[in-house]
C-alpha cells in the first residue's frame, strides 16, 4: 500500500476551485494546518468570510476526494474563516476593522436601514465580526430597529464603547442627542461626528463595519465615502422607485470617491400575504432591479419581498433575521448578506488573484 504523504493530498485537493475566486484552494492559501499521519488526514479550509454560501459544499467536496486516495483512512476537515482586509483600511484609528460597507440608495424610505440592520445581524449570525454605523443624524432609527434606544454609551479608555445587541456592535446619533441637538449640525460637524464615529467608537477587530448611509446623494454621502474608505457601496432600490436617473446618480457620485459598487438590492420586490405564504404578488412589477443591475453591469444582489412582519419586527426592536428566521423575508435577508460578503471577499481578494495569477 502506497504511503499517503502531504503532496499528495494538497495535489488532490487542488480540484477544488473557490467559484468566485476562480483558483484552485491551495493556490489560494486556503489549505492550513495539514496534517498526514498513518493515513488519517486532517486540515483546516479558511474561507474569505463565514458566511460563505458554498462552504458545505466544499468541505463534504475536500473530504470526499481526499477520502478517495489510497491508503487514507480518516480525513478531518474544519471549516474556518479569516476576512481578508479591504484596501485602504491601513489607517490607524480603523486598523481592527477590515472591511466598511455602505448602504446607500439614491431615495429615502426604500429600506436602507432595514436592509443595514438585518444585513448586519445577518453576518453576525454567520459568525463574523460586525459593528453597525447609523450615519443618517438626521433621521436615525436603528436604535429603535435594533431595541436599544434608550441606552446610553459610556466612554472607557477615551473611546465611546458601541452598544451591543443581537450580536452587533452600533453607534448612532440617536444614543447621544435629542432630535433638536442633531438638527442643528450642519456641514463641518456632521462631517466631525462620522469622523468621531470612526475613530473614536471603541470598535475592536470588526470584519464588517455596516455603515447605514443618510438618504440621497449629496455632500454627506460624498464626504462620509471619502472619509471612511469605505469596501464598497450596497444600492438599495425598490421596485416602485426604480429610476435610472436615481441609480445613476448614486454610481456617479461612489465612482467620484473611487468605491466599487458591490451590487444592487432591490427591496419590497413582492409582496408575502400572511395567511398564504406560497402565494407572490409582484405588485410593482417584476424584475425592475435585476434589469436596473445588468444595464449598469453591477452585480444584481437578490430581491427582499415586502411583509407586514418586516416593518413589525423593527418597530419591536428585534430584526426579521433573528424574530422569524424561517420568514422568507429572513431567508432573503441571509441570502443577500452571504452575496455581499461574496462581493466584498472577491473586492478584497482582487490583488492578491493577480499576484497569484503573474507568480503561474
Ligand atoms: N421588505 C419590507 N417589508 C415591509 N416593510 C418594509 C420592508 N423594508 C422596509 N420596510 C418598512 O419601510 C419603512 C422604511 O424603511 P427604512 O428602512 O426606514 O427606509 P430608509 O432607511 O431607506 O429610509 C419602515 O417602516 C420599514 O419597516
Ligand atoms: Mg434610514
Amino acid at each position: 500500500m502506497s504511503q499517503v504523504t502531504q503532496e499528495k493530498v494538497l495535489e488532490t485537493l487542488r480540484q477544488i476551485i473557490d467559484p468566485d475566486l476562480r483558483k484552485d484552494i491551495v493556490s489560494l492559501g486556503f489549505v492550513r494546518d495539514l496534517k498526514v499521519e498513518d493515513g488519517e488526514v486532517s486540515f483546516r479550509i479558511v474561507l474569505t468570510t463565514p458566511a460563505c454560501p458554498v462552504k458545505d459544499e466544499m468541505a463534504k467536496q475536500a473530504k470526499q476526494l481526499v477520502s478517495e486516495i489510497e491508503g487514507v483512512k480518516s480525513v478531518n476537515v474544519t471549516m474556518d474563516a479569516e476576512v481578508p482586509k479591504g484596501r485602504g483600511m491601513s489607517n490607524s484609528d480603523i486598523e481592527n476593522i477590515k472591511n466598511i460597507i455602505a448602504v446607500s440608495s439614491g431615495k429615502g424610505g426604500v429600506g436602507k436601514s432595514t436592509v443595514a440592520v438585518n444585513l448586519a445581524v445577518s453576518l453576525a449570525l454567520d459568525g463574523a465580526k460586525v459593528g453597525l454605523m447609523d450615519a443618517d443624524i438626521y433621521g436615525p432609527n436603528v436604535p429603535i430597529m435594533l431595541g436599544v434606544k434608550n441606552f446610553k454609551p459610556y466612554i472607557s479608555d477615551r473611546k465611546l464603547v458601541p452598544v451591543e445587541a443581537h450580536g452587533v456592535k452600533m453607534i448612532s446619533m440617536a444614543l447621544l442627542a435629542s432630535p433638536d441637538q442633531a438638527m442643528i449640525m450642519r456641514g463641518p460637524m456632521l462631517h466631525g461626528v462620522v469622523r468621531q464615529f470612526l475613530s473614536e467608537v471603541a470598535w475592536g477587530e470588526l470584519d464588517y463595519l455596516i455603515v447605514d448611509m443618510p438618504p440621497g446623494t449629496g455632500d454627506v454621502q460624498l464626504s462620509l465615502a471619502q472619509l471612511v474608505s469605505l469596501q464598497g457601496a450596497v444600492l438599495v432600490t425598490t421596485p416602485q422607485t426604480v429610476s435610472t436617473a436615481d441609480v445613476r446618480r448614486a454610481l456617479k457620485m461612489f465612482e467620484t470617491v473611487n468605491v466599487p459598487i458591490l451590487g444592487i438590492v432591490e427591496n419590497m420586490s413582492y409582496f408575502i400575504p400572511p395567511d398564504a405564504p406560497e402565494k407572490r404578488y409582484y405588485i410593482f412589477g417584476q424584475g425592475g432591479g435585476k434589469k436596473l443591475a445588468e444595464e449598469f453591469n453591477v452585480p444584481f444582489l437578490g430581491e427582499i419581498p415586502l411583509g407586514m412582519e418586516v416593518r413589525e419586527a423593527s418597530d419591536n426592536g428585534v430584526p426579521i433575521a433573528i424574530s422569524n428566521p424561517g420568514s422568507p423575508q429572513a431567508q432573503a435577508f441571509r441570502k443577500v448578506s452571504e452575496e455581499i460578503a461574496r462581493q466584498v471577499s472577491i473586492e478584497a481578494m482582487k490583488p492578491e488573484l493577480v499576484i497569484l495569477t503573474r507568480s503561474k
